[in-house]
């Protein structure tokens, strides 16, 4: 049974290795497996995770059974949006998708922000399955934009937003 928790330092090795393994599932028939490789070393290294975790006003939440973290979740308030809380990450481990674990760690997150009245996301438009779980959580899609994650990386998504009021 998977509980949902507040993400300590201790747990960022166990997050990097469940993001590494869930990112190569997910992207490596999108991306290619280098590309996935290149990307998730930047944005999933320990000093990424450990700067998400000192983030102010920032969500960084684990799904752990006590033996393993089979989830994680990561949120914060848009610096330049006005009552506006982003969704950054949402992942759930290829051998636990479809279990309820998602579903756990954003209900988690989405109360997590009060001054929030809307929260948006970015997702690749090939993963169908992820587009599929934010539909089914009431999200829709506002934009599409071409450089997902940081300014110039050329990684297209859909823009999705859910109201929270
Ligand atoms: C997308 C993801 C976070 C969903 O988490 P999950 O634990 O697998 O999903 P849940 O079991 O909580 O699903 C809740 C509901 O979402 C919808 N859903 C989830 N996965 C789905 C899929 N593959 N296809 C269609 N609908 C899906 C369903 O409505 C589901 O309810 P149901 O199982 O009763 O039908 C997870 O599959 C994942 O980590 N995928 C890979 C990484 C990823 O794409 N992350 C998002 C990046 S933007």
């Amino acid at each position: 049974m998977f509980f949902v928790r507040t993400a300590s330092e201790r747990d960022l090795q166990k997050v990097r290795t469940l993001l590494v393994e869930t990112w190569h599932a997910t992207y490596d028939g999108i991306y290619g497996a280098d590309k996935v490789q290149e990307i998730t070393e930047s944005w999933h290294s320990l000093v990424a995770l450990k700067a998400n975790l000192a983030h102010k006003g920032g969500e960084f939440l684990v799904a752990d059974d006590g033996k393993r973290i089979g989830g994680m979740a990561f949120g914060v308030m848009a610096d330049n949006m006005a009552k506006t809380a982003l969704l950054r990450q949402l992942y759930v481990h290829p051998e636990l998708q479809r279990q309820g674990i998602g579903r756990d760690l954003f209900a988690e997150l989405e109360s997590c922000f009060p001054d929030a009245e809307v929260m948006r996301l970015e997702v690749e438009p090939k993963n169908t399955a992820a587009i599929a779980f934010y539909e089914a959580h009431g999200f829709v899609e506002v934009d599409r934009i071409k450089d997902c994650g940081v300014v110039g990386s050329g990684i297209e998504a859909i823009v999705m937003e859910k109201p929270l009021v």
